[in-house]
């Protein structure tokens, strides 16, 4: 399923609605045509008292076509074109490719919107929509290249691979680019930094690998998908400029410490998803200031040092992850004293202990603490290997500052009463990613 079903539901049936409106205006444009050229016909008898009387049979009115876009005057000849690359179609899909007039191309083929742009007047090859085709093709580039107007491109599970064309830059209206769960491989698409509308990119279950450039992060996306590539290299340290709401680089190679910058985000960043990369260090004070943060997730990493007291301020958090680290100290009592926590993961690290608060949410089963080093608690580590670890690998963490927010009096969370439970943990747009689409 998509990231966003509802979302990208509009995107999709937004084009048709578009059309549908398109048709709707052509008609009222007809209707009042007819209604205005009435009084007309006859003229005022003072400007012209002797004209003949209006021609009884009118020539009928030209067809009302609507203008069409070059891109899309063209489309079945590219469309052809672009089906000659493709090597399988296991659902059939071209089979409906038959038709040779661009209104063949709107309203038959499936995949293809037309729609148009806004200051525009003329229909247009607007959208492209194949999730889920999979077809086998090396070839979207005669797509990417010949359809200039296209504000979507939705194309996730199908077999695409190939290079994508530097010419991507000159699609202005490209709004979301949806390229997930196909072959793509070889260096991060450079081409797509310089498309300038650019607000959802989504290339996570591909094989691209290298770098990941840093402009990225200072591109005004709202959504960058990333993970399960093998990109490898440092997290990058201008993560923070970036102003994105959901951001996932799990399932890579990123190596590093989460860069301090990251506090940077904190009007705007909803989601993060680090999970399951080579990520070290400490954890940066810095994410305390994440104020907007509904998940955070670096699970599966080799993160050392005590979680900062400045996640007490993540108010907004409901997912917070820390799994399978190399975290050690006291669990925050302000960590569990977080009001909208519906799961607190910190299985597998060497923590020591715990407060009464998260001793309450261990019962209540939103902490998990199994694999620790934590006295009276179940499924804790051997002692030998407990006591190993602390002698082994001594950490020094920065000792942070004050925290940004104010912290609860903890006192005060211990006697109230407990929030409802909650039935179900909702899925978020950000972990909904890591399943293929
Ligand atoms: C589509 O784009 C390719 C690459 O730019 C170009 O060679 C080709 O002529 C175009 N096809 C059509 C039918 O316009
Ligand atoms: C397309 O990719 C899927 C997933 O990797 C694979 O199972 C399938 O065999 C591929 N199809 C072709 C025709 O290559
Ligand atoms: C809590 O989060 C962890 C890590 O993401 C996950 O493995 C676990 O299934 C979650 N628990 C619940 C009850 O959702």
């Amino acid at each position: 399923m998509s990231a966003f079903p509802s979302l990208k539901l509009l995107f999709l049936l937004l084009p048709l609605l578009l059309l549908g409106c398109f048709l709707a205006a052509e008609a009222l444009e007809i209707g009042i045509g007819i209604g205005s050229t009435e009084p007309a016909a006859a003229p005022a008898p003072d400007e012209c008292g002797d004209c003949p009387p209006p021609e009884p049979e009118c020539p009928p009115p030209p067809p009302h076509l609507p203008l069409i876009s070059d891109s899309l005057a063209r489309a079945a000849t590219v469309i052809r074109r672009f089906r000659s690359t493709i090597t399988d179609d296991p659902k059939s899909i071209t089979k409906t490719w038959v038709g040779d007039s661009p209104m063949d191309v709107c309203t038959k083929y499936r995949g293809f919107f037309c729609e148009t742009p806004p200051e525009r007047k003329d229909l247009t090859l607007a959208s492209i929509d194949f999730n889920g085709f999979s077809l086998v093709s090396y070839g979207i580039n005669v797509l990417l290249e010949n359809f200039t107007d296209i504000a979507l491109f939705h194309a996730n599970s199908n077999n695409f691979s190939g290079p994508i064309t530097p010419k991507i830059a000159n699609l202005r209206y490209l709004f979301e680019l949806d390229l997930s769960n196909n072959k793509f491989s070889g260096e991060f698409p450079a081409a797509v930094l310089q498309v300038k509308n650019l607000d959802f990119l989504d290339l996570r279950f591909n094989k691209l690998s290298g770098f990941v450039p840093r402009e990225l992060f200072l591109k005004p996306l709202t959504v960058l998908f990333i993970n399960n590539n093998v990109f490898k290299q440092m997290v990058p340290k201008n993560l923070g400029s970036s102003p994105v709401r959901f951001l996932t680089l799990a399932n890579n190679g990123f190596t590093g410490s989460i860069s301090s910058s990251i506090g940077d985000a904190k009007n705007t960043l909803e989601e993060v998803l680090f999970l399951n990369n080579k990520l070290s260090g400490c954890l940066p004070y810095e994410i305390g200031f994440l104020q907007k943060a509904t998940v955070f997730d670096a699970g599966g990493n080799s993160l050392v040092g005590e979680i900062p007291v400045s996640f007490g301020c993540l108010t907004k958090v409901e997912q917070l992850n820390l799994a399978r680290n190399k975290l050690t100290g006291e669990i925050p009592e302000v960590v569990c004293a977080l009001p909208r926590l519906l799961n607190l993961s910190l299985s597998d690290n060497y923590f020591t202990s715990v407060g009464p608060l998260c001793q309450k949410l261990i019962e209540k089963k939103v902490l998990d603490v199994r694999g620790n080093c934590i006295p009276g608690c179940p499924s804790q580590r051997s002692q030998q290997e407990c006591y190993k670890f602390q002698c082994s690998e001594p950490v020094n963490c920065p000792c942070p500052p004050t925290p940004p927010c104010k912290l609860p009096l903890l006192q005060l969370a211990l006697l109230a009463p407990p929030p409802p439970a909650l039935s179900h943990v909702p899925s978020k747009a950000s972990y909904s990613a890591l399943h293929r689409p």
